[in-house]
């Protein structure tokens, strides 16, 4: 399956958001949202009045990250915007995890389930088969522009094996400090997915940048 390109638009220029998600509507595979509380991540981002904006011009698919206590809160609101793919956090939801995958794919959502570098990747290990995809953050979540953790390739092949070896389909997404630079090595791990948000944003040719990483490998 060809790598897909989720560019976060929390590098995005807010003041002119709706430019930039057309340029992604026509560049990219997927839009990456990161939704922030200040509270399980020390920064806010922003919430339903943005995304609700984007749902409004949007024409690839929306993938919200949430970085919240309480992540349950939101799946409705969300698959009633049309948002595709819903992510959450293991360190926030717990033991209620399960549940929660099982209800975003009931409102007929992808349901993924994200993790932090510090988490050991076997804690996701009794999720196979409950996940369409896994986000492994490459950076600690909560801001943008951070470097690249090297510790993530061998994270990634560990659950693209683990996977693999079980038979299921679920994708690995990794997020945080992606570049040029890093990114074939990220893919050949064993990623699917790759966000990333100041190498495109902050980059002179977004379009140029997001179809390089896309053919990276
Ligand atoms: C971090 C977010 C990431 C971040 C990626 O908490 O989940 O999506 O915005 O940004 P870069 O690519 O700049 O690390
Ligand atoms: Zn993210």
């Amino acid at each position: 399956m060809q790598l897909q390109i989720a560019p976060s638009i929390l590098a995005a220029d807010f003041g002119a958001l709706a430019k930039d998600i057309e340029m992604l509507n026509s560049a990219a595979d997927i839009i990456h949202l990161d939704v922030m509380d200040g509270s399980f991540v020390p920064n806010i981002s922003f919430g339903f009045p943005v995304l609700k904006a984007v749902a409004g011009v949007a024409g690839i698919p929306m993938d919200a990250h949430f970085m919240v206590a309480h992540p349950e809160r939101w799946a409705e609101r969300c698959a009633s915007l049309g948002i595709g793919m819903f992510s959450f956090h293991l360190e926030a939801a717990g033991t209620g995890s399960a549940d929660l995958l099982q209800k975003l794919r009931s409102l007929g959502m992808k349901a993924g389930l994200v993790i932090n570098p510090d988490i050991p990747v076997s804690m996701l290990y009794p999720y196979i088969g409950k996940a369409d995809y896994f986000l492994l953050m490459s950076v600690f979540a909560g801001f943008g522009g951070q470097k690249f953790m090297e510790c993530t390739y061998e994270r990634i092949s560990m659950l693209k094996a683990e996977i693999t070896r079980r038979g299921d389909g679920a994708l690995i997404e990794v997020d945080g400090g992606i570049t040029l630079e890093n990114a074939a090595a990220v893919a050949g791990a064993g990623a699917d997915i790759l966000v990333a948000g100041s190498a495109v944003f902050r980059a002179a040719d977004p379009p140029a940048v997001i179809s390089a990483l896309r053919n990276c490998r």
